[in-house]
């Protein structure tokens, strides 16, 4: 039986430099599916759209740490198309070819642009925005590494993040296993899944992170399928969330 009680430290074959554009375009149609049979960008969307409820506004500039191939950025594009609440997106990644995938996949989506960016790199001047996302990224990094970039996080976003990752639990891991056998086509995928699984966090490991910052806010919640969905408000006139 594997143990879970610790975060793994094995890194993802997807962060290597050297995926072919190809083979990555497969692995985040993978991944997207992932998050569209097991609900992961709706419930970052929804969140999102409680934090712009709870801090009413004309506009919102929204960054997307991690942002893989743009996909969560183009369902709140089109989730605020057409609305009077207007959105900037900036996605925010370390791997040119998923950049080039991202440009490539919202050529349609004015409002979104990409960078490339180290989120360990980060620097508090660097920009602005009022709602940062994190989804599916804390996960690859250490322990060690998550509390440096979160309380940069914390200065970048004037009201609040939104950070939806794996919950690390036997149950998810095999459960994923016999998804991943159905429903998940590349071998990078497969495995990658497994060990993000084993990646993930119990509550307390984030609750343990959110002592750490200060001056904020922390909504943890526990989502189908195996996900945390942690919400930290940064603004100082912070909200009942529940
Ligand atoms: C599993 S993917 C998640 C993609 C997307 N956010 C989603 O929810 O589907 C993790 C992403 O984090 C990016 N990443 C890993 N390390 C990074 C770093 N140090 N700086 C910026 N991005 C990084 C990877 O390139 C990858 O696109």
């Amino acid at each position: 039986m594997m143990d879970f009680q610790y975060r793994n430290t094995e890194p993802e074959l997807m962060d290597k430099p050297n995926v072919p554009i190809d083979i990555l375009r497969l692995v985040f149609r993978d991944i997207n599916k992932s998050n569209r049979y097991l609900g992961g960008n709706a419930i970052t969307l929804a969140n999102v759209c409680k934090l712009i409820k709870l801090f009413p506004g004309k506009q919102y500039t929204i960054a997307d740490m991690g942002c893989g191939d743009g996909e969560m950025l183009r369902q709140i594009a089109g989730h605020f198309r057409n609305k009077e609440t207007e959105v900037v997106l900036i996605g925010l990644d370390l791997n040119e070819n998923a950049l080039a995938i991202a440009r490539e996949l919202s050529v349609d989506f004015p409002e979104i642009t990409f960078l490339k960016q180290d989120i360990l790199a980060l620097k508090p001047q660097d920009f602005n925005c009022d709602i940062l996302l994190c989804t599916l990224t804390m996960h690859h990094f250490s322990n060690a590494q998550i509390p440096l970039f979160l309380s940069k996080f914390t200065k970048l976003a004037k009201i609040g993040i939104v950070i939806n990752d794996l919950q690390r639990s036997a149950l998810s891991y095999y459960l994923f296993k016999g998804f991943s056998a159905i429903f998940i086509k590349t071998k990078i995928a497969k495995h990658d899944g497994l060990i993000s699984i084993k990646s993930g966090f119990k509550k307390k490991d984030l609750i343990t992170f959110s002592k750490d910052l200060t001056h904020t806010t922390h909504t943890i919640n526990w989502k189908w399928a195996f996900r945390y969905v942690w919400v930290i408000q940064t603004s100082r006139l912070s909200q009942s969330y529940e």
